[in-house]
């Protein structure tokens, strides 16, 4: 696996040895390779300082990204940082247990000068909502926001305004939203006959747009996102924590079933950040990061996203940097990630990349593209690279991209392996559980609405039934009034324009039909779909026009209601005394 070229090699490990010479706490990433052989005396790092620089560690799938992220995760650990991360394929677990050495191992760490110790590291292990074994990590709607919730809804650009309107009647009117029940009661009413007045102060949300969401939001309750959403909610300083010795504990949220609801896991991680972002204090620029964010399968992340969501992305990894918050995507290829985020991420481990097919070509040169000049065919290092070898450049602390380094990776000391074992005892003895394990369903805006003193579970018997055009008195204007026990909501086929909304859903229409129908159906369809587009169009408009009303100063207070939405609305920062953002945004 030799490049031919020597003397390249050569000049570029002597500038490797001299770029990597770092006054302060470093991460040992491995020793530089030459000639296709490790060379000990040159060691590759990472500035612990620089941490905050955010990075990426890509590479195609089986190349060792994932146990760079471990080896990087154990040695903040063991230098007092906490960090988190997403264990998606459940082989972090690995990091709570010792690894064990072997033949093969041994000769790779003997290979590279690595002193190994087989070492297991202080691990709290989360689940989302309490589904698996960790302990459940739960937002509440008011936090999670009309922003992530539209991500998770899968709601067009339209509904998701509308779905801000919402939760902005809502913090108006002092109704709780905790979890979806909450949420659901709210556009109940406003779709309810007592609730017409309130839903046409709020200009532009149209019922139509509110029943689509409606139905969604009873989808999700369907499909048991309920577990996700409600209280307590989790306080993101428990992931900031150091255990009694001293060493930063890892927190792995556990998400190996994650193909089944990759929206709402990426959402999730999401709202993690921006929580974090909201409660943590300006440091600016720190000898040692406050916490570290790990993102595996960060691809997940972005697939699909909303305008706003990838702004909310942005922004948050551009600000939070100076929060002393460090993140790193783990990914296959660079090319996952957008061109915003990429280019805040300042440290790079990028590990072998394949060339099978033109677009793996094409991925391949946008790749080498990326990084700094270099003595290196980097083409030829990244095809050619072994498995747990990569092509490094850091920030260093003067600010400069340090040398590019075709690096061995030194190995994990935690087991490469999954640990469950160390899962269920670590959950077991988790003071955290007390904190999260119950559930709590406090007096919301469903009670509210409802009338009710109690929990939500009624309403979800309700639903089903199709009881009832909304009852209940003919109250104060706009104000929710108490209605009956289904909050005023109707089946399905009673809501009127659902099927026109553009949500991609497919309305009652009959079942089978004749041809000649069929046409004709396909005919009214498209006209349908021109009249929609037109409503849309008017509605989004109207909706706009109603958001700039919005408040009173109404430049600042649209970028303020905007970013609370995603960081969390005035009902939670209440909640915890937080000054909110209107000193960033505003
Ligand atoms: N630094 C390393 N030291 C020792 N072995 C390694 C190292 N990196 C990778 N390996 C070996 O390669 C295997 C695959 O590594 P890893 O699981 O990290 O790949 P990956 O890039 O995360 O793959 P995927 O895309 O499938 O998640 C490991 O199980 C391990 O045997
Ligand atoms: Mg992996």
């Amino acid at each position: 696996m030799a490049t031919k070229d020597a003397a390249s090699d050569n000049g570029q490990l002597s500038e490797i040895a001299s770029g990597y010479q770092f006054s302060g706490e470093t991460l040992k990433l491995g020793v530089a390779m030459a000639d296709g052989q490790p060379h000990p005396d040159v060691q590759v790092s990472l500035p612990m300082s620089m941490m905050n620089r955010h990075g990426l560690v890509a590479g195609a799938t089986g190349t060792g990204k994932t146990k760079t992220l471990q080896h990087m995760a154990e040695q903040l650990s063991a230098q007092g940082v906490p960090v988190f991360l997403a264990d998606m394929k459940g082989d972090l677990s690995g990091l709570a247990a010792a690894g064990e050495a072997n033949e093969k191992l041994t000769a790779r760490t003997e290979s590279l000068g690595q002193q190994w110790t087989g070492t297991g590291f202080p691990v709290e292990f989360f689940t989302l909502g309490g589904e698996g074994t960790g302990v459940p990590i739960r937002a509440t709607v008011s936090s999670f926001g009309p922003i992530l919730l539209s991500r998770v809804m899968d709601l067009n650009a339209t509904q998701e305004s509308s779905l801000q309107l919402i939760f902005h009647y809502a913090d108006q009117q002092g109704l709780e939203l905790y979890n979806l029940a909450d949420l659901r009661a709210v556009i109940q009413f406003l779709t309810s006959p007592e609730g017409k007045e309130a839903l046409s102060s709020l200009g532009g949300l149209s019922k139509a747009t509110a029943g689509v969401i409606l139905r969604e939001l009873v989808g999700l309750e369907a499909e048991g996102m309920d577990a996700f959403f409600g209280e307590p909610e989790f306080d993101t300083q428990d992931l900031l924590r150091t255990a009694q010795d001293g060493r930063g504990i890892i927190s792995a949220l556990e998400l190996s079933d994650v193909a089944s609801k990759p929206q709402l896991f990426s959402t999730f991680l999401m709202w993690l950040l921006a929580d974090l972002f909201h409660d943590l204090p300006e440091v600016g620029d720190v000898d040692k990061p406050k916490l570290v964010f790990f993102l595996d399968e960060a691809h997940l992340l972005f697939n699909g996203a909303s305008k706003a969501f990838l702004e909310a992305i942005t922004q948050t990894v551009r600000l939070i940097r100076s929060k002393g918050v460090g993140i790193f995507f783990v990914t296959q290829t660079p090319k996952d990630v957008p061109g915003d985020v990429l280019g805040q991420l300042a440290n790079r481990v990028q590990h072998a990349l394949r060339a099978f097919t033109p677009d793996d070509a094409k991925a391949l040169k946008a790749t080498v593209s990326t990084f700094p000049k270099s003595g290196y065919d980097l083409e030829k290092v990244l095809t050619s690279a072994g498995i747990g070898e990569a092509v490094v450049t850091v920030m260093t602390e003067t600010g400069a991209p340090s040398p590019v380094a075709w690096t061995r990776m030194f190995a994990p000391e935690s087991r490469m392996a999954p640990a469950p074992e160390a899962v269920q005892e670590n959950t077991g003895n988790s003071p955290l559980m007390t904190k999260y394990g119950t559930v709590v369903d406090s007096y919301s805006a469903f009670e509210k609405l409802s009338g009710q003193g109690a929990s939500g579970q009624g309403a979800e018997q309700g639903m089903g039934d199709g009881a009832g055009q909304a009852s209940g008195g003919n109250d104060d204007a706009g104000a929710p009034a108490p209605s009956d026990e289904n909050g005023g909501f109707r089946p399905y086929g009673e809501q009127t324009g659902w099927s026109q909304d553009g949500s991609g859903q497919s309305g009652e229409g009959g079942a089978a039909q004749p041809s000649a129908a069929d046409r004709k159906a396909a005919e009214r369809a498209a006209r349908e779909e021109a009249a929609r587009q037109k409503a849309e169009e008017r509605e989004r408009q109207k909706r706009n026009e109603a958001i700039m009303r919005v408040g009173t100063n109404v430049a600042s207070t649209l970028g303020r209601e905007i970013v609370r939405s995603i960081f969390g609305t005035s009902s939670r920062s209440r909640r915890r005394g937080g000054g909110g953002l209107g000193g960033l945004f505003g």
